[in-house]
């Protein structure tokens, strides 16, 4: 396999954590909003009922759990991650937290943006998680995640597989829209 493509495929594996976050409070999440229904200053809504307290929860425990994963099977392998196994899992919950946490705040900017839940916002919605993830897990990652030609194949990977899968998702029901 060329380097380049080994390369690839590690910082898809690094990211996965973050991927499963993302998508697990679509198929979990429901129940109690977890701005309680609170409006800003604005007179608008904290984050939306798009935003669940189970959704939250099961983002950061799905993605946690998929680190966790990653650090038994990939240690010794050619496409090893971290130094050490439990770096996986810390670095899991990080990629998951800062994932959920970019949610919140995207849909903190829509909802600040006039725009109601669901509306499709091109960076908010595919690219924000990514960039709060990357930015949580900055200093537990390995260093090549951060180099520009990564980081680049990692935002464009990560928008084509957001648009693939929600289309995925909508065609499937979980999700109302198709973004
Ligand atoms: N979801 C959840 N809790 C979260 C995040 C997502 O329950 N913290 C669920 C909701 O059912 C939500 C769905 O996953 O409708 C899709 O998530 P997302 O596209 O992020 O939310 P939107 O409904 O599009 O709301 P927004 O406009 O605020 O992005
Ligand atoms: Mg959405």
């Amino acid at each position: 396999m060329p380097d380049y493509i080994a390369i690839f495929f590690t910082i898809l594996l690094y990211i996965l954590p973050a991927y499963f976050a993302n998508a697990a409070p679509v198929v979990l999440g429901s129940g109690s909003p977890i701005d309680s229904k609170l409006k800003f200053i604005d007179k608008k809504r904290l984050f939306g009922d798009g935003k669940t307290v189970r959704g939250f929860v099961s983002g950061v425990a799905t993605g946690t759990l998929v680190g966790a994963i990653l650090g038994i099977i990939l240690p010794g392998t050619q496409f090893g991650i971290y130094p050490a196994p439990y770096l996986y899992f810390a670095c899991g919950f990080l990629l998951s937290f800062g994932t959920m946490f970019g949610d919140l705040a995207g849909s903190f900017f829509k909802r600040r943006l006039g725009m109601k839940r669901g509306h499709p916002s091109f960076l908010l919605d595919q690219l924000f998680f990514l960039v709060f993830a990357l930015a949580f897990g900055f200093f537990l990652s390995p260093p090549f995640v951060f180099k520009p030609v990564n980081l680049v194949f990692l935002f464009a990977f990560t928008y084509v597989v957001h648009v693939a899968s929600n289309y995925v998702a909508n065609r499937l029901g979980l999700k109302k829209v198709p973004w």
